[in-house]
């Protein structure tokens, strides 16, 4: 008896633990802030003007033509630090034709893509296995749910872009065939997760692995 109200008294504890490390932790979602915003250390709080809350990084790629490859150019908490706390960020995605931002989630926030120039085909899975996808022209939404596996292409002769907001400062990116093929992951264990042999696994990783830079 005695042992198991210990072992219970262990467990409540390690639970209060993790209920209080919980804000910290880099996985747990954008934190509630106390304050109307957050002043970064290295700024007198007296300096905070408009110009805090102001970003323009997306206006010279907005107004640039659309890049021969697929780009992102991010508007969130790294490059535009008033978003710290405020759980919102922005993404502005460049498509040319034939170009697909691969398979990835977001572990840390639902995304809202608009479509500003063009049209995208788009789809995610959800945790049940299920497919959606959906045709967009300009001026469409569609929302990716938070954590699941998305993508859009570009299927169109015309170049495209969207502008994606996120409900977090911070929404982090995993892509798929980069975190699976790309970073090191043992052959034998790829190879049986995915029902084939080392050599098919060699070969998806050839391709997302730069080739070494000559000296
Ligand atoms: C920042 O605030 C300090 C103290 O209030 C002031 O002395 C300083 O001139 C301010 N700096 C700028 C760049 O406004
Ligand atoms: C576009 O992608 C191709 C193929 O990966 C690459 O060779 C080329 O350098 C890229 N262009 C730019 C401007 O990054």
């Amino acid at each position: 008896m005695a042992s198991r109200i210990n072992r219970m008294t262990v467990s409540s504890l390690a639970l209060v633990l993790l209920a209080l490390s919980a804000p910290l932790a880099v996985v747990g979602g954008d934190p509630d802030i106390l304050t109307d915003y957050i002043v970064p250390a290295s700024q007198n709080p007296t300096n905070i003007t408009g110009e805090f809350f102001t970003y323009t990084g997306l206006s010279a790629p907005l107004s640039a033509p659309v890049p021969e490859n697929f780009t992102v150019v991010k508007a969130s908490m790294a490059e535009f630090p008033a978003l710290n706390g405020q759980s919102v960020s922005y993404a502005l995605l460049s498509y040319p034709p034939g170009s697909v931002n691969p398979t990835h989630t977001h572990p840390r926030a639902s995304e809202l893509l608009l479509v500003i120039q063009g049209a995208l085909s788009v789809g995610f899975v959800d945790t049940a296995g299920k497919l959606y996808t959906s045709d967009l022209a300009t001026g469409d939404m569609f929302v990716f749910p938070k954590g699941t596996v998305h993508w859009q292409f570009n299927q169109g002769a015309q170049p495209a872009r969207a502008l994606s907001g996120f409900g977090s400062a911070a929404a982090g990116l995993v892509s798929v065939p980069v975190t699976v093929f790309g970073t090191g992951i043992d052959d034998d264990v790829l190879a049986k997760s995915f029902k084939t042999d080392v050599a098919t696994v060699q070969k998806l990783k050839a391709g997302l692995t730069p080739p070494p830079k000559k000296p």
